[in-house]
């Protein structure tokens, strides 16, 4: 599976680079907020420090303007992946986007059947946010294992990039599922490294070297 940063912050994304640890790297509008530089800045200094792709989301909500928008985000940068959103402008954008090599990452998946279409669509990516399901009552792992097996039933090229990752359970159950791709913000990816056992066993180690002579 591959590991994706979920981060508009510069400095996480070059700790996280420098780990050896991503694959590539989505941004939305929150994120990129956070960091307080103009979009299109901040997308081309990301594809400086990742050499893979980038999600870059759109604002606009009619699919002349998610056109408009994305080709220019897509010229940022050849890693550059348009994130539209999951409505039925989106759609129609998304598949001419297909049409002319523009990959694309499909975000605010909340259902199988959005997911389905998505992939009829010609979607690069769909993004199904499992925390925020999890938020509302709901098993967001389950809609993931649901996309998941439906793409596998009709041998859809739509990668599955579970998204909204909130602990290192759902970067696991991911993983088991068959997911392709997870996001996860720097804050996660910093407790998927961590083990107590691993500390003690650590210390343990460095404290027992120091009785014998080191050389
Ligand atoms: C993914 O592309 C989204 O940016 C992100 O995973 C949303 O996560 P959140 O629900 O924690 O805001």
């Amino acid at each position: 599976m591959q590991l994706f940063i979920d981060s508009g912050d510069l400095d996480e994304i070059r700790e996280a680079q420098a780990m050896g640890a991503i694959d590539g790297v989505t941004t939305n509008p929150s994120l990129l907020a956070k960091g307080g530089r103009p979009t299109r800045q901040a997308i081309a200094a990301i594809c400086e420090i990742v050499d893979g792709p980038v999600s870059a989301e759109v604002l606009a909500i009619d699919c002349e303007g998610i056109l408009r928008e994305g080709r220019e985000l897509a010229k940022i940068h050849p890693n550059v992946v348009v994130k539209v959103p999951l409505i039925a402008e989106g759609l129609k954008a998304v598949k001419i986007f297909a049409s002319e090599g523009i990959h694309t990452n499909v975000t605010l998946c909340f259902s199988a059947p959005q997911a389905l279409l998505v992939a009829k669509a010609g979607a690069t990516y769909i993004s199904p946010f499992v925390g925020r399901i999890d938020d509302a009552g709901g098993d967001g792992m389950e809609l993931v294992q649901q996309i998941v097996e439906i793409y596998r039933n009709y041998d859809f090229d739509t990668q599955v990039l579970t998204a909204s990752v909130r602990s290192p359970v759902h970067f696991t159950r991911a993983a088991l599922i068959g997911s392709h791709v997870a996001t996860v913000p720097f804050a996660v990816i910093k407790q998927l490294l961590k083990h107590p056992l691993t500390d003690i066993g650590l210390a343990k180690f460095l404290e027992d070297a120091k009785k014998i002579p080191q050389g």
